[in-house]
């Protein structure tokens, strides 16, 4: 199971330069027609779409390969098994842990964080502890917190943001004068596109003694991120951002952390012996991975990882940037746009209302336009009740758009402002 990162690191040492054009030719929905229209995806932020490599990989993994892990003495259970821990170790080398066994499979990153707030939350915090959030968390990282809260009485601290989506760093430093126990802070904020200066956040949190962890859900699929470097305790991801398939998480927490928490589910796999006295659990990470596991996603979400270390992230993300930054130019050039995350660092995604449309009636006249964007309160109201909104628009750029797309949602925009206008 623990296979040397190395082995897993070999086969991606030269790399592919990118290029959008011939990387768009690698998502075969994306030559899909919507309405008779080419379709302009902007909803990366929600799901990314798949490559043919990771669509062909699902697709071997059942049809070549496929048999139950872990258990079979059998040539198939063991190609899978292979398979199956051998995308652990790939991507554990891209997110640099320091082994394998650090990652958790998990159903998506809302599972990853309920884990750890049920196994690590119930076994180490009681009441009166703190736990700190941001208000600019995705709801996956709000209410998992509060079971908690209702389950053993710890005592939720929400750190501000101001009016262009900054963490109120003040705040945070002041929050962490109290009883805190734990952080829980996302990395790159769904709804408004700041990313949190994280290494200090991290590193404040460890000063007051606390251990953080951090939700990647938006950073992962966009900049490189090294787990070691960051020292977060915990880190988690979803893999079908990450172009990875549906149904596939990730929960990277430091090995003496996990090794100390109790199972979250429990059940076949996870156990080293029972009888009806007593049983005994395995290691992690097969001690988190409770009965058979999402297989040829994870093995999907492994030649996701292949996909990406084909090329430079930093040419990626100075892409994404390019097109979402082109994005926002226009639409700030529009009166009556008003755009909702100005943060000084932030990712690619734009997120804006109108004066004249509610953000479903722009969603829905965009979508006549083969132009899918994301409109309502992106799972994070609490930001939606800092700024008074119901929700807005969002556009989020992956790898694969260009200014085309960009162009065609402000085109669609433009459309909405003669509708309603
Ligand atoms: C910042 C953030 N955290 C958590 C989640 C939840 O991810 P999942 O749907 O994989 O559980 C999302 C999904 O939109 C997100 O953007």
């Amino acid at each position: 199971m623990n296979k040397p990162l190395d082995m897993a690191t070999a086969a991606t040492t030269v790399k592919r330069a990118f290029d959008p054009e011939s990387a768009r030719k690698d998502f075969p929905v994306l030559a899909r027609p919507i309405y008779g229209k080419p379709l302009h995806f902007l909803d990366t932020a929600a799901s990314a779409q798949k490559p043919q490599a990771v669509i062909d990989a699902v697709s071997d993994a059942y049809g070549i390969d496929y048999a139950n892990i872990h258990r079979g003495v059998y040539y198939l259970s063991q190609k899978a098994t292979e398979a199956y821990d051998a995308a652990r170790a790939k991507i554990a080398a891209f997110v640099n842990a320091r082994e394998p066994s650090e990652l958790i499979f998990t159903r998506n990153a809302t599972e990853a964080i309920n884990l750890v707030a049920y196994s690590y939350g119930r076994k180490f915090l009681k009441e009166g502890d703190e736990v700190v959030l941001s208000e600019m968390e995705h709801h996956a990282n709000i209410v998992p917190w509060q079971m908690l809260r209702d389950a053993v009485g710890v005592k939720l601290t929400v750190v501000p943001i101001d009016d262009a989506g900054e963490l109120d760093m003040e705040s945070y430093v002041t929050a962490l004068e109290g009883n805190v126990k734990l952080v829980a802070m996302t990395h790159m904020s769904n709804a408004l596109g700041t990313v949190t200066p994280i290494a200090e956040i991290i590193r404040l949190a460890h000063d007051a003694g606390a251990k953080i962890l951090v939700d990647g859900c938006q950073m992962v699929p966009h900049e490189t991120v090294d787990l070691q470097a960051l020292d977060a305790d915990f880190y988690v991801f979803s893999g079908h951002k990450l172009y990875g398939p549906t149904g596939t998480g990730v929960l990277y927490g430091k090995k003496d952390l996990l090794d100390a928490m109790p199972p979250y589910q429990t059940g076949g796999d996870m156990i080293r012996t029972v009888t009806f006295a007593k049983t005994t659990f395995a290691e992690v990470p097969a001690r988190f991975e409770a009965g058979t596991p999402h297989i040829a996603g994870a093995i999907g979400l492994g030649a996701a990882v292949d996909y990406l270390r084909q090329f430079d992230m930093a040419e990626i993300h100075a892409h994404e940037m390019e097109v979402a930054e082109y994005a926002r130019g226009q639409l700030q050039a529009i009166n009556q746009v008003r755009i909702y995350g100005e943060a000084g660092r932030r990712g690619s995604l734009v997120s804006f209302g109108l004066d004249c449309a509610h953000p479903h009636d722009i969603g829905t006249i965009l979508d006549r336009e083969a132009v899918a964007i994301r409109a309502g309160h992106h799972c994070a109201q609490p930001v939606m009740e800092h700024f008074g909104i119901s929700g807005t628009v969002r556009a989020s750029f992956g790898l694969y758009n260009t200014k085309a797309d960009a162009d065609a949602l402000i085109a669609g925009i433009r459309k909405v402002m003669e509708i309603f206008g």
